[in-house]
């Protein structure tokens, strides 16, 4: 059992029906592949980021991983054990154990309780028996684990500010010891000053409690320092998964690439001077993804074969994977040099 990863996801795949609006009743719904087919291990203790640009999938893997949408095919193993074959008992353990943090904090508290009750209500509904006193005790100390005064505890949500209410979110997350605590763009709604902190929190917490953590961001810049693992995702499917540092200073598929060509580099000369290249055109329609790689309309390096073949798994080093055959092919040829971050012998 111990050698098992906590998370295991094989092949997941959700798809959505949507009705237009204003369809007729005998218009058949239509489907829409959110997620086509990802995988991924997480160990104990381990932090991974998932990242993509927006409607790429990523909360939706997320909300497949706490078994809030159901998965459409492949399987996600909790400790080994399916999470869509999991008896009542396993998966009332599995709503304790892996607990969301959400991207909104104002919007993800109820205004109309106070700080102190939203931190303890997963406690008190999983464990009602729980005594006040030990309640009121393990709230306090959560709340100055999270940087917010013990004393704050009768406020109300709207009295805090973005990041406060962050720290909140994070406190509820914890208050039930869980192994894993997926964090769903966690600061993309705070001001740039308080993002570091937040992200520094949950840094500590990750390695002080030895939880394991899926941060999920837009951007690489949020989520390389935290995670030990990377997967770039798009349009429902993944790109490119690397250990973080392998990622951003080897990126293989031309779509990392351009994400890392967008994290700024902190030395203004070198950040005037290189080269900036945005990623041309929209993301298409999840409900009309191109044939082949999904990718390809919007690649710098596709060629016509790219429309024909779904693109497999390629290993291009040590636990580095890449979904893009024509850019592998070339390291496996000792093509591309280490790029960091900027230019390649390719570009
Ligand atoms: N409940 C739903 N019903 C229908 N379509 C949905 C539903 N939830 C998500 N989608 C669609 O699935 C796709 C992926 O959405 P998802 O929210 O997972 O993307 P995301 O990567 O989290 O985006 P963002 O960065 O904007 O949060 C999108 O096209 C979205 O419109
Ligand atoms: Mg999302």
């Amino acid at each position: 059992m111990s050698d098992m990863p906590l998370l295991k996801v094989e092949d997941l795949r959700v798809t959505f029906s949507i009705r237009p609006r204003g369809a007729w009743p005998w218009t058949p719904s239509l489907h829409l592949q959110a997620v086509g087919g990802i995988s991924f291990e997480l160990e104990k203790g381990e932090t991974l980021g998932i990242v993509g640009e927006s409607g790429s999938g990523k909360s939706t893997v997320a909300r497949a991983l706490i078994n809030t949408v159901p998965a459409s095919g492949g399987r996600v193993l909790w400790n080994g054990q399916d999470l869509l074959q999991m008896g009542s008992d396993a998966r009332r353990r599995h709503r304790q154990d892996a607990q969301m943090v959400f991207q909104d904090p104002l919007a993800a508290l109820n205004p109309r309780m106070k700080v102190g009750e939203i931190i303890a209500e997963p406690l008190t509904t999983h464990h009602p028996d729980t005594p006040r006193a030990e309640v009121k005790r393990r709230v306090g100390a959560l709340m100055e684990r999270v940087g917010l005064l013990p004393n704050q505890i009768n406020r109300y949500p709207h009295e805090f500010s973005g990041g406060q209410c962050q720290r909140i979110g994070i406190a509820r997350a914890l208050i039930l010891n869980p192994d894993l605590v997926i964090c769903d763009e966690p600061v993309s709604a705070l001001d740039v000053s308080v993002q570091a902190q937040v992200i520094n929190l949950l840094s500590e917490l990750q390695r002080d409690l030895g939880i394991s953590l899926i941060f999920i961001a837009h951007d690489l810049s949020v989520v390389k320092h935290i995670s030990d693992r990377i997967l770039v995702m798009y349009l429902g499917r993944a790109m490119e998964t690397a250990d973080a540092e392998t990622l951003i200073d080897r990126p293989v598929h031309p779509y990392t690439r351009s994400l890392v060509q967008a994290v700024p580099i902190p030395d203004p000369k070198v950040e005037l001077a290189r080269e900036h290249r945005v990623l041309e055109g929209d993301l298409p329609s999840p409900l009309r993804p191109p044939s082949g790689c999904v990718f390809r309309t919007r690649c710098p390096r596709a060629l016509p074969a790219c429309a024909e073949a779904v693109p497999e798994m390629q290993e291009v080093g040590p636990g580095h994977f890449s979904w893009c055959p024509v850019t592998a092919g070339e390291v496996v040829k000792g093509l591309i040099a280490s790029v960091s971050g900027v230019r390649t012998v390719v570009d």
